[in-house]
């Protein structure tokens, strides 16, 4: 009996304590989301608990903790080859569909996973998953960057590596290896990905040694930006699972190297006040009053502090820096980039990010899809099977291959 009453005990304050979460009934499955963001939050506070008693970086422990079970080595069927390989030092899954006689020129896609920098693999069940059903659905050679992850590695490492093993690819001699139509490749990433793959066309379209340009771009809720931490969708989504305004910005500063003791500064903008002369025109850029439709602004104001932390920048000198912030690209670069898809939800902090990109793009002259979730929540694509399967997760996952089947 007493074991009993503490057992309930134990369940309710866990329930209370982790799952309990108020959430908007527009967002798909709000109890499934609930049971997600408690594990990641559990997850989370394990980790954090492993790093303050001296055990690990919690990065790294919460990496380990939710790859332990996940990670597995390449599985081959009958229909497709998949294979780990190298990419001039940068780790890479390769996914070739076999169905065709051996020569036969087929499409490309190379995809670089999410979570913040840090978390994620290319060999975990989730991005397994996704890049062999891209694969199959496109009949297109899946190309998976492994990058290096913070805190092993920092700004600007993980693009450094996604680019290498891009431009590796790139070449004539590697596409005839694969058979691929070197007309016809996309670049693809997903959240902290998207970040990457946006970048790393931005940095091909600017570079004459790489002669071979992707036909197009396809950025699923990437995270574009750092200068402003109240766009709508940050304040509208501020406590939002499973990535909060708060747990964005310190993947922002592990991935800078920066210290944590900044996450309050950045939260109310004081990094971009009036004051940080350096970042004014670069804040004009994202100037979301005007870019942004008046479904998102809602009635949100602009949070521009007159005076902030005007150090910063040489505390965090990738502040300014476009390769981290691909949002602040000047136009002549915009005007370069392929054809573009650009997926967002609604409840999602780096909604507005997307969105933005979506729009100076159109402004630049380049043909944008711009895909929009009213029920979807950030990472939702990557949960479109069991045990966490959102109806979400699959439209916004079919939706983007339906896309790069009519496109690539
Ligand atoms: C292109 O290649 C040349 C010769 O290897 C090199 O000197 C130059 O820096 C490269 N340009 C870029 C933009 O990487
Ligand atoms: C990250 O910061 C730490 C401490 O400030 C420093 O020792 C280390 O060299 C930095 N790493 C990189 C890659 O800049
Ligand atoms: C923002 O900057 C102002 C002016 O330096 C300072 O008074 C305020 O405490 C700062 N707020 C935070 C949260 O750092």
């Amino acid at each position: 009996m007493k074991v009993q009453s503490a057992l309930l005990t134990a369940i309710s304050v866990f329930t209370a304590y982790y799952v309990y979460t108020p959430l908007p009934s527009t967002v798909s499955e709000p109890w499934k989301l609930m049971l997600l963001d408690a594990t990641f939050r559990c997850a989370q506070d394990v980790s954090n608990l492993a790093h303050y008693v001296g055990l690990s970086h919690h990065l790294r422990v919460l990496n380990f903790v939710s790859n332990y079970f996940d990670k597995h080595d390449p599985i081959s069927s009958g229909h497709m080859k998949v294979t780990d390989t190298v990419f001039d030092g940068v780790e890479v899954r390769i996914f070739e569909p076999t169905t065709e006689p051996s020569g036969t020129l087929k499409r490309s896609i190379i995809y670089i996973h999410g979570g913040g920098w840090a978390l994620g693999s290319a060999r975990t069940r989730s991005y397994d998953n996704l890049c062999r059903k891209v694969s199959e659905d496109v009949n297109a050679v899946v190309v998976s960057v492994e990058y290096r992850l913070v805190p092993d590695v920092h700004f600007p490492t993980p693009l450094d590596d996604a680019f290498t093993a891009t431009k590796y690819f790139l070449s004539p001699e590697v596409l005839e290896k694969y058979s691929i139509d070197p007309d016809r490749i996309a670049i693809s990433g997903d959240s902290a990905g998207g970040n990457l793959a946006a970048a790393v066309c931005q940095q091909i379209a600017g570079d004459p040694n790489v002669t071979i340009k992707p036909k197009l771009q396809a950025l699923i809720y990437p995270v574009l930006q750092m200068l402003d931490f109240n766009t709508p969708s940050y304040q509208q989504n501020r406590d939002m699972p499973i990535v909060s305004r708060f747990v964005m910005i310190k993947f922002w500063l592990d991935y800078l190297n920066v210290s944590h003791t900044f996450a309050h500064s950045l939260e109310v903008n004081n990094h971009t006040s009036l004051d940080v002369s350096e970042t004014l025109s670069l804040r004009e850029l994202l100037n979301w009053h005007s870019l942004l439709p008046l479904s998102f602004k809602k009635d949100y104001k602009p949070v521009l502090q007159s005076t902030g932390n005007p150090n910063i920048i040489q505390e965090i000198p990738a502040l300014i820096d476009r390769r981290a912030s691909p949002l602040i690209a000047l136009q002549e670069t915009l005007q370069l980039l392929p054809k573009t898809y650009i997926l967002t939800c609604e409840h999602d902090v780096l909604r507005d990010d997307g969105t933005i990109y979506a729009r100076r793009l159109q402004e630049a002259g380049i043909d944008v899809t711009h895909d929009h979730y009213n029920d979807g929540f950030h990472g939702c694509m990557i949960f479109a099977s069991w045990p966490t399967y959102f109806s979400v997760g699959a439209r916004t996952r079919d939706g983007y291959i339906k896309w790069l089947k009519q496109n690539l």
